[in-house]
Order: C-alpha cells, then sequence, then structure tokens
C-alpha cells in the first residue's frame, strides 16, 4: 500500500462498508483463549456494547460475526476490521493530520503494534501476555481517525482503548489523556477485570503496552543488567566467575541471561517451554542449552573454575535446578525467578515432576489440581532457595510476585514479623536505593524521522552531556553515571533496536533535562528530525506498587498511590504531549497504579520552556515522597535539586532518636 492510501484508510476511520473476513494467519502469535467469565445476560450486554460503533444497517451481520468471536476467543476484537497496511512506526511526515503531535502518537501507537515488536498484534497485545493498547480493531481506526483529524486546540480522551472523542483544549495541553482499567478499588480482582474486559469497558494497559510508549527487548535488557550488576555490587562480589541462577525465558525474563553475560557472569535460567528455549538459542540470547540436570552440573562447574562468561539455559523446572545444586554443594551468589507469577493459575508457573504438555493438559482439563501443583511446586521451590540462601547465596524477588504468591500457597518465606516476607524484592535492596531514590529511572526517546543515523547522533549528543555532567557529580552518583556512560557507548554496537529508532538511558532529572535540551537544540539546528521522550512506567515517581516500584517505601504508606496519580495530573499541565495513568502493570490488576508520559521535541522554544518544566516534575514528585519515607538517597537527591532550583521547596522529614520511641513506649509499659 502506497502512503496515500494508507492516509486514507487512516481517514476514513470506520469502513463505511463491511469489509470481508478474516482469515486467522497461523504464522503470528495469538493471544490464548480468554476464560469464559459471562453469563447470556452479559453476552447481550458485550454484543450491544460492540455494536454501537456501527450504524443500525450493519448490527445484524456484525452481530454473528461478533458473537462467534466471543465464544471462540473469549473476547471481541473485530478482527476483520484489521488494517491491511503495515503496521510499524512510519516517518512522522508519513502520518495524515494537522498536528505534529498528534502525528508523533500514530506513529508510537504504530510501534507498539508491530508485528515485530507485539507480543499478541492481532488481538491488540503488545506484551505481558495481557497488555492492551486498544480492545479492538474499530477502537484502533477510530483512534487514528481522531489524530489525524484534531488540532493543537484539542484534546482526544481514551477510556481504556475507547476513543471518547476530541474535546476543545489549548495548545500546551496534553493532545491525548489516556486512562487504562481505572475502577472503583473494590472492584478491581482479578475476575472483575475478565468480566469488563469482555463486556469491552476496560483494558489491562500493562504499563508501556496501553500508554503507546513500549520499545521492545532493549528497556528490559537495559533494566536487568542494571539489576544484575548492581546485584553483584551489593554483595560485593566481582561478577567473574560468579553464579546466577534464575528462570523463565518469556519476553522480559529472557532478558536475564544476557544481562548476565553483559555482566560478565556464569548464568543459569531455567525455562520450561522448549519453544521459547529454541527461539531465545536462536537468537542469542543464551549460549548454551542443557537438557540433563547431571550435565547441567558438570557444565556449570567447569564455567565456574574457568571463569567463563556464558548463559546456559536447562530445559525443565527451576526447582529441579535449585534442588539438584543443593544436594551437588553448587554455591550459586545471585538468585532470583522471572516466571510469570502475576498468573499462576493460567500458565505463569508451571509445577515440577510434570512434562510442559502434561501440565498444559491439566491447566485446561482439571483447572483444580493444577492449582494444587501449582502450590505444592511454590512449597518446594521456597524451601530449596531457603537452603541456598543459609549457605549464602543472595536471593531476590524480581517483580513477578514470587515471593507473594509462594506466601499464599503456604511456603516458607515469611520474615520472623510475620508483616515482611524472608527476602528483599529487587527494588528494595538495589533499584529502589541505588537508582531510584536517586532520580535514576528508564528515560526514553524515539527518532521521529525513523533514521537511524538520527539515533546514531542523539547517542553522541546523550554521551556528551552525561560525560560532561560526571565531571561535577557527587560521589554518591558518579556509579549510576559511568554505568550510563558505558551502556550509552556500547548500544550502537550492541545492535538494541527493535521497531521504532528507539534509546533507553538511566538518567536523573537533571540528566533527562539537559539531554533533552541539547535534543531539542540539535532539531532547532536541523541536525535531526523530531523527537519523542517518554520513559518506562517503572520509575523514580510514575508507579505506585507496594511490591515493586515502591517495596522501599517503610514509612506505611507503600499501599498509597498518590504519587502515581499526583504524577499524571502534574505532567499533563507541565506540558507532556500526552499522559496516561493506568491500574495494573507488571505484578498484576489491582495490585499496582502507573502511568507515563510522551513528549514531542520539535526544536522550538516552547518545547524548551516545557521540557524543563516537566522533566523536573516528572522526577522531583518520586524524590520528594521517598525523601519523605525517610529514603536516605533521596533525603540527599531532594536537597540537591532544592539547591539547584530556589522555586523548589519541599517538606524534609526530620528522624526521630530511636532511642526517643523505645524509651517513651518502656515508660508507658512500666
Ligand atoms: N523485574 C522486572 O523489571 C520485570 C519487568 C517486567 C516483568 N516482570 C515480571 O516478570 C515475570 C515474567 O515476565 P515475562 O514477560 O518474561 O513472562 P513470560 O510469561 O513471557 O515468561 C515466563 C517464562 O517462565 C517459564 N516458566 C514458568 N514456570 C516455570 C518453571 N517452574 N520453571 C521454569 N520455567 C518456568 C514460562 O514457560 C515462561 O516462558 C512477570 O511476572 C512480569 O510481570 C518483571
Amino acid at each position: 500500500m502506497n502512503i496515500l492510501d494508507f492516509q486514507q484508510d487512516i481517514q476514513q476511520g470506520i469502513p463505511a462498508i463491511i469489509p470481508a473476513k478474516k482469515a486467522i494467519d497461523s504464522t503470528v502469535n495469538h493471544a490464548p483463549k480468554r476464560k469464559e467469565i459471562l453469563s447470556l445476560e452479559e453476552k447481550k450486554l458485550a454484543l450491544r456494547n460492540a455494536l454501537r460503533y456501527f450504524p443500525k444497517n450493519q448490527h445484524e451481520e456484525l452481530a454473528e460475526d461478533f458473537l462467534n468471536e466471543l465464544e471462540t476467543y473469549g473476547r471481541i476484537y473485530m478482527l476483520r476490521y484489521r488494517p491491511d497496511y503495515k503496521m510499524y512506526a512510519r516517518p512522522i511526515d508519513e502520518y495524515p493530520g494537522k498536528s505534529l503531535k498528534a502525528k508523533a502518537i500514530m506513529l508510537m501507537i504504530q510501534n507498539n503494534l508491530d508485528y515485530a515488536v507485539a507480543q499478541h498484534p492481532h488481538e491488540l497485545i503488545t506484551y505481558g501476555g495481557n497488555g492492551a493498547v486498544f480492545q479492538n480493531w474499530i477502537q484502533y481506526r477510530l483512534t487514528m481517525k481522531y489524530l489525524s483529524e484534531m488540532t493543537d486546540e484539542q484534546t482526544l480522551v481514551m477510556y481504556s482503548g475507547h476513543p471518547m472523542g476530541l474535546f476543545p483544549s489549548h495548545t500546551s495541553a496534553p493532545r491525548v489523556v489516556v486512562t487504562n482499567g481505572m475502577v472503583i478499588p473494590n472492584y478491581s480482582k482479578p475476575d472483575d477485570w475478565e468480566k469488563m474486559n469482555a463486556l469491552g469497558v476496560s483494558q489491562y494497559g500493562q504499563m508501556t503496552a496501553g500508554s503507546y510508549m513500549y520499545i521492545g527487548p532493549q528497556g528490559i535488557v537495559h533494566g536487568t543488567t542494571i539489576t544484575v550488576l548492581n546485584g553483584f555490587r551489593k554483595i560485593k562480589k566481582s561478577p567473574t566467575g560468579s553464579l546466577f541462577v534464575t528462570s523463565g525465558l518469556g519476553g522480559m525474563s529472557g532478558a536475564q541471561p544476557k544481562a548476565g553475560n553483559i555482566s560478565g557472569c556464569v548464568t543459569v535460567c531455567a525455562e520450561v517451554n522448549p519453544k521459547i528455549t529454541k527461539i531465545r538459542h536462536e537468537q542469542g540470547w543464551i549460549n548454551e542449552i542443557c537438557e540433563d540436570i547431571d550435565e547441567l552440573v558438570a557444565r556449570v562447574r567447569v564455567a565456574q573454575s574457568n571463569k567463563e562468561v556464558i548463559s546456559i539455559a536447562y530445559l525443565g523446572n527451576i526447582v529441579d535446578v535449585w534442588e539438584k545444586f543443593d544436594q551437588e554443594n553448587i554455591h550459586i551468589d545471585l538468585g532470583s525467578d522471572q516466571t510469570s507469577l502475576h498468573n499462576p493459575w493460567a500458565g505463569g508457573y508451571y509445577p515440577v515432576g510434570q512434562s510442559f504438555e502434561a501440565s498444559n493438559e491439566m491447566m485446561a482439563n482439571n483447572p483444580e489440581l493444577f492449582k494444587t501443583k501449582v502450590k505444592e511446586t511454590l512449597v518446594r521451590h521456597a524451601a530449596a532457595v531457603n537452603k541456598h540462601t543459609a549457605k549464602g547465596t543472595y536471593f531476590f524477588d524480581y517483580g513477578n510476585a514470587f515471593l507473594l504468591e509462594a506466601s499464599r500457597a503456604g511456603a516458607d518465606v515469611m520474615a520472623p514479623n510475620g508483616i515482611d516476607f524472608k527476602y528483599p524484592s529487587y527494588v528494595q535492596d538495589i533499584m529502589g536505593p541505588m537508582c531510584f531514590d536517586y532520580g535514576f529511572g528508564p528515560f526514553r526517546w524515539v527518532c521521529a524521522s525513523g533514521k537511524p543515523q538520527d539515533l546514531q547522533k542523539t547517542d553522541d549528543i546523550a554521551c556528551a552531556v552525561l560525560e560532561e555532567m560526571m565531571k561535577h557529580s557527587p560521589v554518591e552518583i558518579q556509579q549510576q553515571m559511568a554505568d550510563n556512560i558505558q551502556w550509552i557507548k556500547g548500544a550502537q554496537q550492541n545492535k538494541l533496536v527493535v521497531g521504532s529508532q528507539a534509546r533507553i538511558l538511566y538518567a536523573d532529572a537533571e540528566g533527562r533535562m539537559r539531554i533533552a535540551e541539547a535534543f531539542n537544540k540539535a532539531i532547532a539546528n536541523g541536525e535531526v528530525g523530531p523527537i519523542i521522550l517518554g520513559r518506562d512506567h517503572h520509575d523514580v515517581s510514575g508507579t505506585d506498587s507496594p511490591y515493586r516500584e515502591t517495596s522501599n517505601i517503610y514509612d506505611g504508606s507503600r499501599f498509597t498511590a498518590d504519587m502515581a496519580i499526583q504524577n499524571v495530573i502534574g505532567d499533563s499541565f507541565r506540558g507532556a504531549t500526552w499522559v496516561s495513568i493506568h491500574n495494573g502493570g507488571g505484578v498484576g490488576w489491582g495490585e499496582v497504579i502507573n502511568g507515563g508520559f510522551g513528549m514531542l521535541l520539535d526544536g522550538s522554544a516552547e518545547a524548551d520552556r516545557l521540557l524543563k518544566m516537566m522533566l523536573h516534575w516528572d522526577v522531583n514528585n518520586g524524590i520528594a515522597r521517598r525523601s519523605w519515607a525517610r529514603n536516605e538517597g533521596a533525603v540527599f537527591a531532594i536537597k540537591r535539586a532544592m539547591e539547584m532550583e530556589p522555586a523548589l521547596k519541599v517538606t524534609v522529614p526530620e528522624n526521630v532518636e530511636d532511642s526517643i520511641i523505645e524509651g517513651i513506649f518502656s515508660a508507658v509499659k512500666s
């Protein structure tokens, strides 16, 4: 399809004539059938909801088709409306429309649905099994049409994938405001999502899926590398010759062995699914596959003594690895787990002692037995981990709800106080105190021209800014600066781009602002085309998630969500091009509130003004909250931020002496 046809297709929105049905394309990865959740009356409601997008004279024909989809897939995707043009992030000037900002959003939406990027592109799922951009193809078509006709004095309002419409606003307001899965808290159980999603009234946006800010595996490789590197620093051990044991070679977990290699250790990663294991091997994300546990033991001993930098996939259950390494006295330095325990009963975690096929069969035909087996496995899994940690292994939860589900299964994972877990989450010990508390988080940008040379130029600009900043950085953040300079220098060589010309980099508020300012200047000088800024929601300020992003908050406020809500509101009136706020993401529906933004830099003076105001808030909001929770690094960071910006005045905590608190209670007792 040529550009003109593509533009016309976008502008027509919903086709006037019902298109022919599309055959299922078996070369594309499809979402599993969703669980049967609707009653007969609710199915009728789902159909009424779906048909309201179409003129009356089409209802009869479409009703039959949509009911068929509902029965077959558990959802109505409106598959016949999937466009025929190729789905990818086109150069920004190929999009039709009146607003450059709206075109930037179209580019990012198409990137999230690119077949090379999205997990289940036909079901509009970008990642994480259920991270949706839209609920159906009509929402996609209508949204693209609105974006193609809007001006810079309108804002498009998105309710969980549904474009409610264009509302008058003003030039520095966001062009799009996205909410995903926002429900009344008492109706936020997993089955509430299943039902509302099947009815077509809510969706799980994950983090960067429903906010159009996913950039493929690069983001996770970077974050995982930072975690593994800092994990070894935490235990004061060199990665060389040290052993990292974990599991999962899926969408995000697959980054672990690559990160292990970049860090320079020996990695063993168990995976039960032979197909995924083979793919990761072919992609070069793991070096070797071992199918026999005794062979694995022998291979690991050699790798440890030769101090090899190597990643080995064990095709089998992770519990077998932990148990066998205990019997054989193989010392594990760093241990974790990245099976999908946010989804334990539907394929996220496989029971030990069963083949992959037998487990899948049991899951579908005997779900209760499957649940029992999963719980038994979790108990064994935790017991084996406990034996290793007693011998000195450092184990951390990797944001996959391992400790939460293990505790629910009755495993021995609770701390003596019965409230906390025995082991930290990676945010508690690593990411929180070493990165987030200082404002370092996953800043990212996309070169909207689509030109690799623009990305190369922006890498050089970012590197020069960081090197300049590092000359004057306080000692507390020197390590982070050095890690990121090293990352950006190796980025081109590591060939991390999948989909749009994007880059991720951990930077603090000052770094983000200075890099963005330099980009805007380069755009103004004609050195590069427009640039879209954004970030992962897994960041300093955007996400309230008590078992992940905010797990290192100890003042009792980690179950509150003021920070994420304040963040999205604050970003929206400080110049973000689009903002989003979601219920659910990473750790499960009802377990987290997270938000993000996108911001177009076009080289203008206005963009320069807005980027400074917005990025400053976007990071310092979270530092202020982390500081108020008495986190040492954040207290340092917010005081430094106030010195740098006199208009910033934040309430800082005074720490009471323990002796006063203890004394007053013992006085009351006596
Ligand atoms: N720490 C982070 O930064 C971070 C980021 C994103 C996601 N996560 C969480 O990590 C988890 C994994 O994400 P993903 O996208 O890789 O999911 P995924 O479902 O694609 O991959 C998980 C893999 O684990 C395998 N597996 C399940 N049980 C196993 C067992 N007992 N032994 C061996 N292998 C087993 C599965 O076959 C699957 O391939 C999710 O819960 C996700 O929310 C963490």
